[in-house]
């Protein structure tokens, strides 16, 4: 099968099998890793960075140049048009023109959408913001296969900034989509965003136990954590009886601990990192001694800070070193793939995992607009050509998911574009909790966020406004 002229924006864009097929295609390259040559011969990447990167950037460009292609790079915003004024769309636009493929870090979440949408070739997202980072995910995962073969009915830690790290919200996805189990560990404060822990629940067949309905045990354990994300893969005690001891199925042991730095770039105010700092969550010698570690593969996407002891750094454990050494491979793969240099088998799927939802899509202009300021959708300076878009995730609470970044509102206004027909009188404005949001069919839902805004627009308040 062929994955040509595809985009990878979220981890959501490759199913099951084509990560298992992407995985076979990365061991043989990893197995013959000089004689790939030929592979993308003749083929551009170009590689924009508007992020501080190491690893990813060149692993990337080593990829490209292992398969024969050829690079072209900006590092730096300042030193592109887009310090101009120049909208993404625009050099995307052009970019696409120059190059075959197009793999991108920008800070803004969505902003990877916005290429894919604009540039017309593959599109890579190198992480945009503290969304998503697909690639790192791929590695990832692709490390924990070759340790552990199987990734369904593991049980693995995140640990750290799950707030802010964008790499723990891919990683999440793929774990439930794979069957896995995930134990949340999060810095105090920084626990997964509210998005993520309602995509886990609603379009994956897991269940969610918060820190509040988890046991004493479970609460204030050697390894406390906030939050667990039950698979059905196995019958396994916890998933039959979830009100066991949470702590007590710890002690068969953690298969991977996923260690995450403080993602300080992202926090504001700088205030909010200050006492974070101080009780941030460290991984050394003495913490890995206990029971549950003993065969806990030690992961982190680098770079590490003061989180991850470098006393571990020799422990055949510890796996960071090999994970960012795979991504070479792992990316060789995918670029030959996205650029149809390569065709894979793609195996008999397993989805079992996942709950398979069409939300109804709300694209109206009616000044609903995403809540987080870091979304692309609010960042270009004046939005000129990107029209909010939202997923209808849920209508009682009424709650729409940005399809950029996927940050949720809940907006407090609804009328429907049918009903009045035409006739002022009718033109009234609901509250969206009333039942009236269900009666109103969702292509002709008109959503408001204030009053005012319904009133701005020609609507008076129905006897269903609070
Ligand atoms: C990660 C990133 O950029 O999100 N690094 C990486 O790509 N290997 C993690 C981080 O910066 O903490």
């Amino acid at each position: 099968m062929s994955l040509a002229n595809r985009s990878l924006v979220t981890i959501d864009d490759l199913s099951n099998g084509e990560i298992e097929a992407l995985f076979s295609l990365a061991d043989e390259m990893a197995e013959l890793i000089n004689d790939q040559s030929k592979v993308c011969q003749g083929k551009i990447m170009a590689s924009l960075f508007f992020e501080p990167s190491t690893r990813t950037r060149l692993s990337f460009e080593t990829a490209m140049h292992r398969l024969g292609g050829h690079v072209i790079s900006a590092v730096d915003i300042g030193a592109t048009s887009l310090a101009k004024g120049e909208s993404i769309a625009d050099m995307a636009r052009v970019v696409g023109s120059y190059a075959d493929i197009i793999v991108i870090r920008h800070p803004w979440e969505g902003a990877a959408r916005v290429v894919a949408d604009y540039a017309g070739i593959p599109v890579i997202n190198a992480g945009d913001g503290g969304h998503e980072h697909p690639t790192q995910t791929l590695c990832d995962l692709y490390t924990i296969k070759k340790e552990r073969q199987t990734i369904k009915g593991l049980k693995i830690a995140l640990w750290g900034d799950l707030k802010y790290g964008r790499t723990v919200h891919s990683l999440a996805y793929v774990l439930a989509r794979f069957g896995a189990t995930i134990l949340f560990h999060p810095a105090s404060g920084l626990g997964m965003p509210e998005h993520v822990l309602r995509k886990l629940t609603t379009e994956y067949k897991g269940e969610l136990k918060r820190y509040e309905a988890l046991d004493q045990v479970a609460k204030g354990g050697l390894f406390p954590i906030d939050a667990i994300y039950i698979t059905p893969s196995i019958p396994h005690q916890l998933a039959m009886m979830p009100d066991i001891s949470i702590q007590v199925e710890l002690k068969t042991g953690v298969d991977a601990l996923y260690v995450t730095r403080l993602q300080e770039e992202r926090h504001t105010p700088a205030v909010e990192r200050q006492g974070v700092k101080k009780d941030y969550p460290v991984v050394d010698k003495k913490l890995l001694k206990e029971k549950e570690f003993k065969r806990t593969l030690v992961m982190h996407p680098l770079p590490r800070v003061d989180e991850l002891a470098y006393e571990l750094d020799a422990d055949p454990r510890s796996m960071y070193f090999k994970q960012a050494a795979r991504g070479v491979p792992v990316r060789m793969a995918l670029i030959a793939l996205l650029l149809g240099a390569k065709e894979v088998t793609i195996p008999k799927e397993d989805d079992s995992f996942v709950q398979k939802v069409d939300y109804p899509i709300y694209r109206r202009d009616s000044g609903v607009r995403c809540p987080n300021p870091l979304c692309v959708s609010n960042q270009e300076t004046e939005v000129r050509y990107i029209n909010p878009e939202f997923k209808i995730v849920s209508l009682k609470p009424l709650t729409l998911r940005c399809i950029y970044c996927e940050h949720e509102l809940q907006p407090q206004y609804i009328a429907s574009s049918d009903w009045h027909q035409g006739m002022l009188e009718n033109k009234k404005y609901h509250s969206a909790d009333s039942w009236l949001v269900r009666r109103i069919k969702p292509g002709n839902l008109i959503i408001f966020d204030t009053k005012n805004e319904a009133e701005t627009r020609g609507f008076k308040p129905s006897s269903y406004v609070r």
